[in-house]
């Protein structure tokens, strides 16, 4: 698991590794720059004409080291440097002798206002004017390079940090709009919003070996999840289990129409180990749940269709509740009771949320240690309107907190936020998952994890690790535009197996 750290802590990571480590500061630009590169040429061969475009801070000086070593892999190198006024770093200087040193490379300085087809030439443009020392909005001439940037024909590869984007909040000035971003050592928070896709693009984080004593001991209360982390949280079979070992679940799913939904989460439900499944149906769908999914058994409501009687809560471990209920006023009245009446943690989702947007007077019901699984518009309806991303995952911890339970926001790099304020980003899932359905995929699985009494946090972690794994695989074999949620169930055996393979 990777913690996300600021970027002064970034900075004063720098600042360790250089004080506790034989390196000096130009050296581990250097590394900086290497493992750049290395990242570069695996994607683009030297007949790109690559310009790079630098500032006079330590971001530039990696630029013009980039450059030199570019420069050396055979590639057609030009630099601008952009004057505005930022101090010259000595590593900037270093650099620009070396590079200058090596010749070959036309170097021209920018002080004011650019033609932008100065850039027209260039293949690829690699912005190195600011990475995380950027303090404030960009103005002046760094807004004019910028614009001429985001402008220009070339493929924009930022280094660190697109040129005017703040990894710690919102980005309100000016900023490059690269199509990559190669960030060193750790991912930025501001990487996992989906506001900040139009500026960081596809990231990827390479190591240069920062001190990883001083990032274990790091503050933060962010987090990205990693394969290790989730196959250390599976949790293994011994020779003499039984069905009873493995917990009691209940779905509270479907209505006239929507049955699908509750078949999906059955299926999720039954391939993520439960050892039992019950799932209560209206009449309408006794026939449809019972012959898509024999493993189950059913707990029948009175009404015809849709949920609006008793269960008896005793007899299961865990409930998830929500995939295709309805919000007719008999369900939301049974749903009441049902918060009244169970004791144990439950997964809570889709109109079960929804029902609980519009009476919040029934979150104080929802029991400690659940797990909610919102995606952003019925988080909305659960907390108000946010006006940014920072925003939105402060409402996200509140909301945790405020529970007792766990926060999953779906969506790329699916946060889930526990009630301690700590808050983890998902690796794993792909756009082919936006699709019915694969939220109630989702939910079966999760209640799945809970029934066999999973911790509720690494319930969520492994659950919405698997459920975009899944994904993954699924899109690896039929393609991200046919993918179907059912695909992610049938995918999820193979997610299982390799995770604990
Ligand atoms: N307008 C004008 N100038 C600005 C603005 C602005 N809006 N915002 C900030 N600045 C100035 C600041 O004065 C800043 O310098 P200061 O922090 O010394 O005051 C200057 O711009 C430089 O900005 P950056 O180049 O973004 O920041 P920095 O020099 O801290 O470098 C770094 C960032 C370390 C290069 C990081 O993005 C990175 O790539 N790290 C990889 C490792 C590496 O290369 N390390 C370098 C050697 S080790 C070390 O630096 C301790």
């Amino acid at each position: 698991m990777q913690p996300i750290l600021t970027a002064s802590q970034i900075k004063a990571l720098d600042a360790y590794t250089i004080a506790h480590e034989p390196i000096v500061s130009i050296d581990l630009m250097e590394r900086a720059c290497r493992a750049f590169v290395a990242w570069f040429t695996e994607r683009f061969n030297n007949s790109f004409t690559v310009g790079i475009v630098c500032g006079t801070g330590n971001n530039g000086g990696d630029g013009l080291g980039i450059a030199r070593l570019l420069k050396e892999w055979g590639y057609p190198v030009r630099v601008w440097l952009v004057k505005g006024g930022a101090p010259e770093s000595i590593d900037f200087k270093i650099n620009l002798d070396r590079l200058k040193h090596l010749g070959g490379v036309q170097i021209d300085e920018i002080t004011a206002a650019p033609e932008c087809s100065i850039f027209s030439d260039e293949d690829i443009l690699i912005d190195a004017i600011f990475g995380t020392g950027l303090s404030r909005p960009v103005e002046g001439v760094y807004t004019d390079v910028i614009a001429c940037m985001n402008t220009a024909r070339g493929t924009r590869v930022a280094v660190d940090l697109p040129s005017g984007f703040m990894a710690d909040e919102p980005t309100t000035g000016p900023s490059v709009e690269a199509r990559y971003t190669v960030s060193f050592q750790l991912p930025k928070l501001a990487f996992f919003f989906p506001s900040s896709f139009q500026y960081v693009g596809e990231w990827a984080v390479v190591d240069i070996s920062l001190n990883k004593a001083f990032i274990r001991q790091a503050q933060t209360s962010h987090f990205f999840m990693d394969r290790n982390t989730a196959r250390s949280l599976l949790r293994r079979r011994s020779k003499f289990d039984h069905k009873g070992n493995f917990g009691h679940a209940l779905l509270v799913a479907g209505s006239l129409g929507k049955m699908g939904a509750a078949v999906l989460s059955a299926r999720a439900t039954l391939r993520s180990g439960v050892g039992l499944l019950t799932v209560h149906t209206p009449q309408a769908g006794i026939s449809i749940v019972q012959t898509a999914v024999p493993e189950a058994m059913l707990s029948i409501d009175g009404h015809a269709s849709v949920f609006a009687g008793a269960v008896q809560p005793e007899r299961y471990t865990t409930i998830g509740i929500g995939p295709g209920l309805g919000k007719a006023p008999e369900t939301v009245k049974a749903f009441h009771k049902l918060l009244e009446n169970f004791p144990h943690p439950m997964v809570i989702d889709a109109d079960a949320l929804n029902i609980l947007g519009e009476n919040r007077e029934l979150l104080h019901l929802v029991p400690k240690g659940s797990i909610l699984t919102p995606h952003p518009k019925e988080f909305e309806r659960l907390v108000g309107p946010w006006q940014n991303d920072f925003e939105r995952l402060e409402k996200q911890k509140g909301l945790a907190a405020q529970l007792q339970s766990v926060v999953v926001l779906k969506g790329a790099f699916t946060s889930i936020a526990a009630p301690d304020g700590k808050t983890f980003f998902n690796p794993t899932g792909n756009p082919g998952m936006a699709t019915g359905g694969s939220g109630d995929v989702l939910t079966g699985i999760l209640t799945g994890l809970l029934a066999q009494r999973y911790d509720t946090l690494e319930g969520a972690l492994l659950g919405v690790y698997l459920h975009g794994f899944a994904g993954d695989l699924g899109a690896w074999e039929k393609g991200m535009d046919s993918l179907i949620a059912s695909d992610i169930v049938e995918f999820l055996s193979g997610a299982f197996a390799r995770l604990g393979g």
